[in-house]
């Protein structure tokens, strides 16, 4: 996993929830990277998740809530350092059509060990959108976050329905309505 992921997250820690909970979230995983992390560095997922997991311990907010919680933050990063991304699309279905077939396949390009979700379009119509997400990471929490802050940037609002296929969270149905 890249390591803007770690840095953008631990920031967003911080600003809610301060400083010393940084320090007790990390002093209390086993951390390979002793939760020193730079922006263009490669960490384990595992290490995501042991974060994770201390910070649920702490808030009492389940992992998929502050893995939302979290996608709300990272977009805004994602809009200012890749605005090319977005202004090449001026409607947030087609946006989200295309991660898999273009968004991400530029996110490869720029990093190469990026870890990537799947998103297969099942079908697609002026209004509605459904994708089947795949990824061992069980990270559609992020996505749906994501995919909100999506209708959002283009003033639009839509109902999400999330269908676990397995239960794991491994790969996951999408049901995307503009309202
Ligand atoms: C993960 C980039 C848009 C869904 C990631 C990661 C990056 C990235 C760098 C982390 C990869 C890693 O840690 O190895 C971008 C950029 C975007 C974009 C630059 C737009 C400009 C989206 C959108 C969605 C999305 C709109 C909406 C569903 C995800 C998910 C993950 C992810 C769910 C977590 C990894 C997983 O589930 O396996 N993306 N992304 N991304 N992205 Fe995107």
């Amino acid at each position: 996993m890249k390591g803007i992921v770690f840095t953008e997250f631990l920031e967003m820690v911080e600003k809610e929830y301060g400083l010393e909970m940084v320090d007790d979230i990390v002093v209390n995983a086993s951390l390979a990277s002793k939760g020193a992390y730079t922006a263009v560095g490669t960490y384990e997922f595992s290490e995501m998740l042991e974060l994770l997991q201390n910070l649920s311990l702490k808030t009492k907010i389940t992992i998929d809530d502050l893995l939302f919680a979290y996608a709300l933050h990272f977009f805004n990063l994602l809009l200012n350092n890749y605005p090319s991304f977005f202004s090449k699309y001026t409607d947030p279905i087609e946006l989200l059509a295309s991660i898999e077939s273009h968004i991400h396949v530029e996110v490869l390009k720029i990093y190469p060990d990026a870890e990537l979700p799947s998103f297969e379009v099942i079908e697609k119509k002026q209004n509605t959108l459904i994708m089947i997400y795949k990824s061992s990471r069980s990270m559609h929490h992020f996505g749906l976050g994501l995919m909100y802050k999506t209708f959002d940037y283009f003033n639009s609002k839509a109902t999400i329905l999330l269908e676990k296929i397995k239960q794991n969270g491994t790969e996951v149905k999408f049901i995307i309505t503009k309202n």
